[in-house]
């Protein structure tokens, strides 16, 4: 199953649960949360108890990516804050391997988040401990850029090893990409073998619909293109 995760960087952020609210009965699967810190990242955004302002707003999982460094301190804040899936850059923590069983302690699900110049490698010896691998297809900081072509042969090798690790043990692991994700590329992205999709400007900037609480026509053109890609 396909899993479209707006992102709310590019939601308006001074009626931000209207606009959770209005992606979900929309027909979005999941809210992407992006944490940027100034530091690890050059831009700065939201933190746990915006979080926890829109947990009580949506059955939807909260999916929290963290562009922070360091990232331990705060993991267990957005698991109170009610997060159900947290992932984190392997360059930004110290201890990738702690970090990880740290999320899932704390009782969400854990992933990693590679940059575009990020090598797979990274996974290698945690599969286990993922729930969740998350490909950058643009530098993390910013919505609204565009999507770095040769993220596709990332995806399909990224792919290979998930569905290696699954013949081995049975147990999924979700692939997603994050980044200029579009009505016009989000088929290709598919085919590359994504399963869960980011987009944050597709959806919150150019989607609004004739009823401006609405992003009805958008997501389904996105899933329609999934639905495309087979
Ligand atoms: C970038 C963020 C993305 C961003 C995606 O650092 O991680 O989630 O919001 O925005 P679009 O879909 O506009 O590229
Ligand atoms: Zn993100």
């Amino acid at each position: 199953m396909h899993i479209i995760a707006p992102s709310i960087l590019s939601a308006n952020f001074a009626k931000l649960g209207e606009e959770v609210v209005n992606v979900i009965a929309s027909g979005a699967d999941w809210i992407h949360f992006d944490v940027m810190d100034n530091h690890y990242v050059p831009n700065l955004t939201i933190g746990p108890l915006v979080c926890e302002a829109i947990r009580p707003l949506t059955q939807a999982p909260i999916d929290v990516h963290l562009m922070v460094k360091p990232v331990d301190r705060i993991i267990p804040d957005f698991a109170k804050a009610g997060a159900d899936i947290i992932t984190f850059h392997p360059e930004a923590s110290e201890h990738v391997d702690r970090s990880l069983s740290l999320i899932r302690e704390s009782g969400c699900k854990a992933g990693l988040v590679f940059n575009p110049a990020t090598p797979l490698a990274w996974m290698d010896h945690v599969m286990d401990r993922l729930d969740l691998v998350l490909l950058m297809s643009v530098n993390p900081g910013f919505g609204g850029q565009k999507f770095i072509g040769e993220t596709l042969v990332k995806l399909r090798e990224a792919r290979r090893r998930i569905d290696a690790y699954k013949d081995r043990t049975g147990r999924e692991i979700r692939l997603e990409i994050d980044g200029g994700v579009k009505t016009d590329n989000i088929a290709e992205i598919a085919r590359a073998g994504a399963d869960a999709f980011v987009a944050g400007s597709a959806v919150y900037g150019a989607g609004r619909d004739s009823d401006p609480n609405r992003y009805d026509s958008i997501i389904a053109a996105l899933r329609a293109e999934l639905a495309r890609a087979g």
